[in-house]
């Protein structure tokens, strides 16, 4: 019998700030209706100028490193598509902030919003070799595009911390893995940018693609059909994704399309994602975190995941909830999280949004705005600065 691995905690954090869509739409004049339906979103959080990947992440990550030590943490697995530094993983200076072993292993994962996933598979592969071991997988994304342009609805930013282990509290991850890679251009980041390159109606037709090209290989591998599923967490750039991506595959499995199905089916996972937006490598884990603290009880129910990495890759696979998973989650902590943001006004975020670190090696402090755990104090010598509060 293989043994049981999969998601023992899990944990979240976000930004400092919130922006209202109903700000953006006053500044901008959009309807508001686009954002509260069109695309499914009510608010953004926003980083506020002295937090970035790493103080999220090392925020996610500290809870689960208090409860359950890190003695048999051997590896840790930053996914980000944000990243702050060309050569050295943004975990390295979270393995620092969580005082982490130094007997370990940290390396930083790519591939747009996908990489979270691509960390909890090789996770996963490292716990089945020595199942003594734990991965701490971190996700951390700030979700960025141009002012004014049609993505700046959809930032966001958050991370989700895991712990993967064997004989996991929560959500016990299944073999086989749908898959899918297709080179399009439907969104990317060139290295001289910290915003992203988007083409918007192009980048949903990639995901719909997608969707179709896991499930196809996931299908023909388990033999699963869709309806043996609790609940679908869907990648989600916009809360509206996940529904037309599940009406996309109701349709290719040819079963009626009923709009309270697919509410079911989806309605949970969306609470986190419609206040947070877009973070990317997050987004899917939050739509977990937002279900298992939601719903009724999923005991011994599968879970299907859709992880959509523009670009692009996808990977359809299942999680079975497991006995117990309740007394285990942060629900109070995760709601906290989020409640705890501050709004910002329009002019507040387009501030933060403008801002840059001079790229001349000089002292550039940060100002003292975040209220959270860890804060990046600034940039000294071409070196960011962290500091545990
Ligand atoms: N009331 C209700 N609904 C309204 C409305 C109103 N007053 N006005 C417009 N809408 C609806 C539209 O009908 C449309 O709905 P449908 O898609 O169901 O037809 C929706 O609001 C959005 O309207 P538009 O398509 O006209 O909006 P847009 O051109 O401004 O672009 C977007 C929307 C493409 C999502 C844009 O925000 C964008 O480029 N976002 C970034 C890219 C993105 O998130 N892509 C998703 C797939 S890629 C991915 O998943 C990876 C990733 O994380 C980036």
């Amino acid at each position: 019998m293989s043994i049981s691995i999969g998601i023992h905690d899990m944990s979240i954090a976000t930004g400092e700030f919130v922006l209202p869509h109903t700000a953006l739409a006053e500044h901008n004049g959009t309807e508001i209706g686009k954002y509260h339906v069109g695309i499914g979103q009510e608010s953004m959080s926003v980083p506020a100028a002295d937090e970035d990947i790493v103080t999220m992440g090392a925020a996610a990550a500290a809870p689960i490193v208090a409860r359950h030590g890190s003695d048999r943490i051997r590896t840790v697995v930053f996914a980000t598509e944000s990243s702050i530094d060309q050569a050295k993983s943004a975990g390295i200076y979270v393995h620092s902030l969580l005082g982490l072993p130094s007997a370990a292993r940290v390396v930083e994962l790519k591939q747009a919003c996908y990489g979270a996933t691509a960390a909890l598979q090789f996770a996963i592969g490292l716990v089945a070799r020595d199942p003594a071991q734990q991965v701490l997988v971190i996700a951390s994304d700030v979700s960025k595009y141009g002012l004014d342009s049609p993505g700046e609805a959809t930032q966001g930013a958050a991370a989700v911390a895991m712990l993967v282990g064997v004989n996991p509290a929560l959500v016990r991850i299944e073999d086989p893995s749908g898959l899918f890679t297709a080179d399009v251009m439907d969104f990317w980041r060139p290295n001289y940018r910290d915003t992203a390159l988007v083409d918007g109606q192009e980048s949903i037709g990639a995901y719909l693609q997608a969707v179709e090209g896991t499930w196809k290989d996931y299908a023909e591998q388990s033999g699963r059909s869709l309806d043996e599923f609790a609940a679908f967490c869907y990648h989600q750039p916009f809360t509206k994704m996940a529904y037309k991506a599940h009406r996309h595959l109701l349709n290719y499995c040819g079963h009626d399309t009923d709009n309270d199905d697919i509410a079911r089916a989806i309605g949970q996972t969306t609470a986190y994602n419609t206040v947070i937006g877009n973070s990317y490598t997050a987004s899917v884990y939050l739509a977990l975190a937002a279900l298992l603290d939601q719903a009724d009880d999923l005991t011994g129910r599968p879970v299907g995941f859709l992880s959509y990495g523009s670009g692009s890759v996808a990977e359809f696979f299942a999680g079975t909830v497991v006995a117990g998973y309740k007394e285990h989650l942060r629900t109070g902590a995760n709601r906290e999280a989020i409640a705890r943001r501050k709004p910002v006004d329009y002019a507040g975020y387009r501030a933060l949004h403008e801002r840059k670190f001079p790229a001349d090696g000089g002292d550039h402090p940060t100002p003292s705005q975040t209220t959270g755990p860890f804060r990046l104090a600034g940039l000294s010598g071409h070196k960011r600065i962290y500091q545990a509060r």
